[in-house]
């Protein structure tokens, strides 16, 4: 397929979504591993959920903690059948706590830079179709730098970052921070700090981390709230179950809930730019720049 036929079929769907509503894309990132990416993914996502937003989680961590083991789902199928063009989004769509929409763990979208014009066209024509309400689209990224990851974040209007307070934590959030700054212009960047012991100990991580961007990058860094350590997650864990969900009055899910509070004021993309096929666009055009090599 030419260029121009993928850029024909992007504009037959620009038309067709008229009515639908923006979308708020927001990634959550890391760098380092095992910091709490999914558990914020699927708890922000359905405390949003508990404040009246459509919410859809794309699960695109490719890594064992997946949000389907998160949950105790089976999803059948994934993103890459629908790229193959067997199965079409609204059938791969596990339905999740609180009514939220998951989008399970996406194999094929690692390869973004290698689908064909046709396989991008048929992705956004994906979510052309799926005729479901969403508001917020939460995408849980997979611990590293990998292009696949930087990717998917660029395409984010929201970037969240999460920290914990060991030392490898900071220096890969800071390092993630600068790749997608540095490659990839992002901008801004809000800030979680999990397993702490309270709002205190939140902000002295977030100043560590913003002493250093401050220094060496023109970023700028929100302080989005803090995740305190909390059994009471572990617990909804082995239950399968997400903590906001299960023990709703624990530390964990009132801390969800003011996150996502906080997420629910932030600027709404306006009108069409925010449709999630300008997602899509931006996604494989960030794919399509990774294709170049950089010097
Ligand atoms: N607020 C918290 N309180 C207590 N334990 C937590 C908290 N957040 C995360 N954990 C623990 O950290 C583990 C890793 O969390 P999670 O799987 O969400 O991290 P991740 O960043 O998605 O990891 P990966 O990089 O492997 O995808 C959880 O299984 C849980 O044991
Ligand atoms: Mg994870």
């Amino acid at each position: 397929m030419l260029s121009s036929d993928v850029g024909n079929d992007q504009a037959k769907g620009l038309r067709s979504l008229k009515a639908h509503r923006p979308v708020q894309v927001i990634a959550v990132t890391s760098g380092k591993g095992g910091v709490g990416k999914t558990n914020i993914s699927v708890n922000l996502g359905v405390a949003m959920a508990g404040i009246g937003k459509h919410v859809m989680l794309l699960d695109a961590d490719f890594g064992l903690a997946n949000i389907d083991v998160l949950l105790g789902l089976h999803p059948a199928f994934n993103l890459s059948h629908v790229i193959k063009g067997e199965r079409t989004l609204q059938e791969i769509i596990v339905p999740g706590p609180a009514g939220i929409r998951i989008v399970p763990a996406s194999s094929g979208i690692r390869h973004m830079a290698e689908l064909s014009h046709a396989e991008h066209a048929g992705l956004i024509n994906a979510f052309n179709d799926l005729d479901v309400p969403i508001d917020v689209l939460i995408i849980d990224t997979a611990a590293g730098i990998a292009d696949g990851v930087t990717t998917l974040t660029t395409a984010a209007q929201e970037v969240i970052v999460v920290v914990c307070d060991e030392p490898a934590s900071i220096t890969d959030a800071y390092a993630t921070i600068k790749v997608l700054h540095r490659d990839r212009g992002v901008q801004r960047f809000r800030v979680i700090a999990n397993m702490v012991s309270g709002y205190q100990e939140g902000h002295v991580l977030f100043n560590k981390l913003g002493r250093v961007t401050d220094k060496f990058l023109d970023v700028s860094l929100d302080f989005l709230g803090v995740v305190p350590y909390d059994d009471y997650l572990r617990k909804s864990i082995q239950r399968q179950k997400a903590v906001v969900d299960a023990y709703p009055r624990s530390k964990a899910a009132l801390a969800f809930k003011n996150l996502a509070q906080q997420a629910e004021k932030w600027h709404m993309p306006t009108a069409a730019r925010g449709h999630l096929e300008f997602f899509l666009e931006r996604l494989i055009q960030a794919s399509q720049a990774m294709e170049v090599p950089v010097s």
